[in-house]
């Protein structure tokens, strides 16, 4: 017996900037090559965003997708919730610079900073709004501008990110057969530090100092985070899967946060989902982080991979540390 769902997700979008960054860009970039890209990542190319491609740009294009599939006005928006690591500025929100460009002039609008998880946490924050009557058509958007952040003479971290935007429309669940059948979330901040920007907010603010030793770029400890990720989203596939009364093999399609493809295939392999059913994108962006799950889940759609009543899981571990999962009845 699955629980009732009393929030749905409807209408998908996604924005990928025009530009591709191959794996050969790398190789004149940095000592890497095609090869150790490609085994130890999964990844053949990634998209970069232009100066004109900002975050909010990017994502109301995605969003104005979301809008034309559901036939709304941006004008029947109550809410903007938006998970990104990347944000166009510090302050406002991006949400909010969103909220302006898309003319949602009804809509309360702020960010939500969760690392890769930020999307499946910002589905719950929505959820959650739904439920207690604050708002009934939210937008929920994941996005990022990590090419912005990364540091291009680390070849460790820089081959692996891309730029990118997916949304999706949250409101209540109409008869209760659709929606968000389960959400699981969790964080560690004791390990923040093995994935971060060790510099440009309070703690140390921009200076000369702050240029020289690049401390404003993302710093990662791969092997450990790597470790990390893999238990974690097992844990959550697990989780997310018992809150819902359901086992692996009612799952349709598995949308794994796409990191890495030996993290895929190993969080696949815990939850006894075959791999015709893991929904992998990652040789063709790479980590975008908060956006790849509904990048991910606007293909799906559009493709017909997911279809009307298709059981979806999704799963995601990111900086901070945090993870997360989520049941989803389309
Ligand atoms: N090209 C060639 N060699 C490289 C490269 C590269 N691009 N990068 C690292 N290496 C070298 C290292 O220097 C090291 O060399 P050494 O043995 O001589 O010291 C060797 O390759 C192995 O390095 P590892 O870091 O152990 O390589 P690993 O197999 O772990 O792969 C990777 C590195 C791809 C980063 C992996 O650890 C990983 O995917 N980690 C998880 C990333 C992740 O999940 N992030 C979470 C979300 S990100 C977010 O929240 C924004």
């Amino acid at each position: 017996m699955t629980t009732v769902p009393k929030v749905e997700l409807v209408g998908t979008g996604r924005c990928t900037p025009e530009k591709i960054l191959t794996n050969a860009d790398f190789e004149r970039m940095v000592d890497t090559s095609d090869q150790w890209i490609q085994e130890r990542t999964g990844i053949r190319e990634r998209r970069i965003s232009s100066d004109e491609e900002t975050l909010a740009y990017m994502s109301k294009v995605a969003c104005s997708q979301v809008l034309e599939a559901v036939r709304l006005q941006p004008t029947d928006v109550d809410a903007i919730v938006m998970a990104t690591a990347s944000p166009d500025r510090l302050l406002p929100s991006t949400a909010c610079d969103l909220q302006a460009q898309l003319g949602a002039v009804n809509a309360a609008a702020f960010d939500v900073a969760a690392g890769c998880s930020g999307y499946l946490y910002a589905l719950s924050v929505a959820e959650g709004m739904v439920v207690a009557g604050t708002a009934e058509n939210i937008l929920v958007v994941g996005g990022e501008r990590l090419s912005r952040i990364a540091d291009y003479t680390d070849r460790g971290t820089c081959i692996l990110f891309g730029d990118g935007v997916g949304a999706t429309l949250v409101r209540p669940s109409e008869k209760g057969k659709r929606g968000i059948l389960s959400r699981y979330l969790k964080s560690d901040g004791t390990l923040g530090e093995l994935l971060y920007r060790p510099g440009g907010g309070g703690i140390h603010p921009p200076d000369e100092q702050l240029l020289q030793d690049r401390s404003y770029y993302i710093k990662m400890a791969g092997r450990e985070v790597f470790k990390s990720a893999v238990l974690k989203m097992a844990e959550a596939c697990d989780m997310a899967l018992d809150l819902a009364g359901l086992t692996g093999d009612d799952v349709d399609v598995l949308i794994p946060h796409q990191a890495n493809i030996r993290i895929i295939e190993g969080t696949a392999k815990h939850a006894g989902i075959p791999r015709e059913k893991v929904y992998v994108n990652i040789d063709r962006y790479g980590n975008t982080s908060a956006a790849s799950i509904p990048i991910a889940f606007d293909e799906c759609v559009r493709s017909g991979k997911i279809k009307k009543g298709s059981l979806v899981l999704l799963v995601a571990f990111g900086g901070g540390f945090t993870w997360a999962s989520m049941a989803v009845r389309w």
